[in-house]
Formats: structure tokens, C-alpha cells, sequence
């Protein structure tokens, strides 16, 4: 287990989902697919969709809220991290574009890029300004307009992606014993040519033939992705409770990425978890890309589910390829 001198811990924590909703029978009169197929091979049911607006109207909300929550004001936040593949635009950094819709004026910050492992590389990121003392209230916020860069001619992809925002504040932790404890990261360039959205970047500057050619839209290979993402998150999931010497009975929840529930079935297996003990939202939610981790984590806290003192395991796989887990005594005290 690592110890850093000052402990970082997630002090609040909230989500924002639009009111739109797409479901599988919305999906069914627009590509050739069916509602049984999805549910089986994904989990999903439907997903919610931001039809007007950008990334940065997805997190303000969410962030918000969290300012409410935790009883402070705008000016006391001092780093935002926005993790995102979808960026309001390349650049301002989207960062700074919620700055300016919330007057967090007294922060600086970026933007992160990991996809769907985006959440949990920004959350040992923000923790690194806790853990060496420089920073005291640090923002992290995971948002995806994913329906900005889907398909929905394609039934491979459209039907895997939603929008939504999630968002914590990591302080010092008040107790050196609870917090983020633990963190194991990868990444694996090799897996670029599985996941990918081709145009729009330097190598591919957007121009008509690169619209003509769907380059401004996701890529996958479901197939090679899924071998990969499957015995990659539950290997690491698997990695930090060895490290940590946790069993399956040790872990109250395993917090995962949800982009496929045979993913997570396998890697709560790989645990010895129960389901029971496994945050899914994807039914409801689809893909967020990296949203996913810190929704599950505000609507396990909002409902009561989610207790002070209980051992988490976050984990993610994405595009890059990119994982990693999180190992965190969760410090916050129960919301009901
Ligand atoms: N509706 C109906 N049929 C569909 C379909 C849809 N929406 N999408 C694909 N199919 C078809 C395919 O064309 C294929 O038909 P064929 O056998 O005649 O070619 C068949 O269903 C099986 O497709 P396949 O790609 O093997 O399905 P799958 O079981 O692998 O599931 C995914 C597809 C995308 C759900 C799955 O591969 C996956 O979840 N991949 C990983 C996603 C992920 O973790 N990404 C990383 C983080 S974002």
C-alpha cells in the first residue's frame, strides 16, 4: 500500500444526466437491431441524450450540485481536472470554459484525455496536488457528450453510448485511514487501432472528404475489444486487491466502468464478488465514457448504499488501450 505523507479523499460527490432519453425501441426504427440483442450482448436499455449544448452543460450541473452539497463556494475550488474525449472545443480546454459558466476564479486547470479510463487517471491525478500539499480542494470532474461523435447509422456503436456528467472534490483526508489508497495504471498504444475517432486532429483535419468518410465518428472493433477489455479489467482489479491483500469478502463494491455487462460479470468473477456487490447503471446510462465511475459513485451515495469505512474497487478499461484501478476507503459520511 502506497503512503503518502497527506492522504487524498473524495469529499463530495455528484452526477447530472439529461433529460432526453434514447431507448433500444427509439434504436430499433433506426438501425437494424432489436431490444433483446442489446439487453443480452450489452446490458443496456436505454440512454439519455444532450440535444442542445456541449460537454461543459453537462458538468456545470453536476459540479453545482457538488458545490451545494459540500457547502462552498465557487471561489474555493483550486484545480479543475474535466476528463473528457469530448471537449466542448479543442481548445479553450473545457476546464477553463466551466470555470468562466461557475466562477471558480481562484482555480487553475486542464483537461485530461484517457477515454474511458478517463475518470480514474484523472482521480490519480488530482490526488497527486492533495498528496504532495501544494493543493487543497481539487475538482475532478468526469463529462462525455458521447452522442456528439456517434454513429446512428451504425448499429455496432450507436447503440453502446450516452451522455452524462460526474464529479468529485478530493481534500485532505481528515483521517490518514480512509481515502484513495491505492491506484495501479496502464496503458498499451498498440490497442489505437481498435478504438479510435480517425479526423478532426492534426493527422486528419476535418475536411469534406473526412466527413464523407465518417472520420469524425467513433471506430471500434467490438470483437478485439471486448477479448482485450475483459481479461484486462478484471486482471488489474485483481492486481490491486493482491496488493492490498483484499479477498472477495473485503470488497463492498466494485465500482466499474460500465461499458458491457459481460465485462463486469467476468471481472466481479475474477474478484469473487458477488453481483450484489457490483455498482451498475448501465442499463440506464449506456457507455459515458468517463462518466460512468463517478455516477455509480454519487448514486450509490445519494441512495444510502454507499457507507463510510466500506472498501471500493474502481476499475475501468478504454480506448488507447487504456486501465487501470483505484483502490479507496470511502470517507465520506452516509447520506441517508
Ligand atoms: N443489433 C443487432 N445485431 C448486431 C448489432 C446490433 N446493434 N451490432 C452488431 N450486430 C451483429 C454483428 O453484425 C454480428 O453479426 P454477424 O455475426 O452476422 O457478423 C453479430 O451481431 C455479433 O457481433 P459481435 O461484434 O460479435 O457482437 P459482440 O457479442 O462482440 O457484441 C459489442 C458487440 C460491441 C457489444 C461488444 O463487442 C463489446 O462490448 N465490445 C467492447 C466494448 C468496450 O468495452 N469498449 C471499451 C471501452 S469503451
Amino acid at each position: 500500500m502506497r503512503k503518502p505523507p497527506i492522504r487524498a479523499a473524495i469529499t463530495a460527490v455528484s452526477h447530472y444526466v439529461p433529460d432526453d432519453v434514447l431507448s433500444n425501441s427509439d434504436l430499433e426504427k433506426m438501425v437494424d437491431t432489436n431490444d433483446e440483442w442489446i439487453r443480452t450482448r450489452t446490458g443496456i436499455t436505454e440512454r439519455r441524450i444532450l440535444k442542445n449544448g456541449g460537454t461543459s452543460d453537462l458538468a456545470a450541473p453536476a459540479v453545482r450540485k457538488l458545490l451545494d452539497q459540500r457547502g462552498i463556494g465557487p471561489d474555493e475550488i483550486d484545480v479543475i481536472l474535466v476528463c473528457t474525449v469530448t471537449p466542448d472545443m479543442f481548445f479553450p480546454p473545457t476546464a477553463c470554459i466551466l470555470q468562466e459558466k461557475l466562477k471558480l476564479k481562484n482555480a487553475w486547470g486542464f483537461d485530461l484525455s484517457a477515454a474511458c479510463s478517463g475518470f480514474l487517471y484523472g482521480l490519480v491525478v488530482g490526488a497527486q496536488f492533495i498528496e504532495s500539499g501544494t493543493h487543497k480542494k481539487v475538482l475532478v470532474v468526469g463529462a462525455d457528450k458521447m452522442s456528439s461523435i456517434t454513429d446512428y447509422t451504425d448499429r455496432n456503436t450507436c447503440i453502446l453510448f450516452g451522455d452524462a456528467a460526474g464529479a468529485v472534490l478530493l481534500e485532505p483526508s481528515a483521517e490518514y485511514e480512509t481515502g484513495l489508497l491505492d491506484h495501479v495504471m496502464y496503458c498499451d498504444g498498440s490497442g489505437g487501432e481498435f478504438l479510435y475517432m480517425k479526423g478532426g486532429g492534426s493527422l486528419n483535419p476535418a475536411t469534406h472528404e473526412t466527413v464523407d468518410k465518417k472520420y469524425h465518428y467513433i471506430f471500434q472493433d467490438g470483437k478485439a475489444v471486448f477479448k482485450v477489455a475483459v481479461v484486462g479489467m478484471a486482471d488489474v482489479s485483481a492486481e490491486i486487491m493482491e496488493r492490498n491483500n483484499l479477498t472477495g469478502d473485503d470488497v463492498d463494491w466494485l465500482v466499474p466502468h460500465q461499458a458491457n455487462l459481460r465485462i463486469i460479470s467476468a471481472c466481479a468473477d475474477r474478484m469473487n464478488l458477488d453481483m450484489s456487490k457490483v455498482m451498475l447503471n448501465i442499463d440506464r446510462y449506456g457507455n459515458t465514457t468517463a462518466a460512468t465511475i463517478p455516477m455509480c459513485l454519487s448514486e450509490w451515495w445519494l441512495s444510502g448504499q454507499l457507507k463510510k469505512d466500506q472498501n471500493l474497487v474502481l476499475s475501468a478499461f478504454g480506448a488507447g488501450y487504456t486501465w487501470g484501478a483505484v483502490y479507496i476507503k470511502w470517507s465520506m459520511n452516509n447520506a441517508k
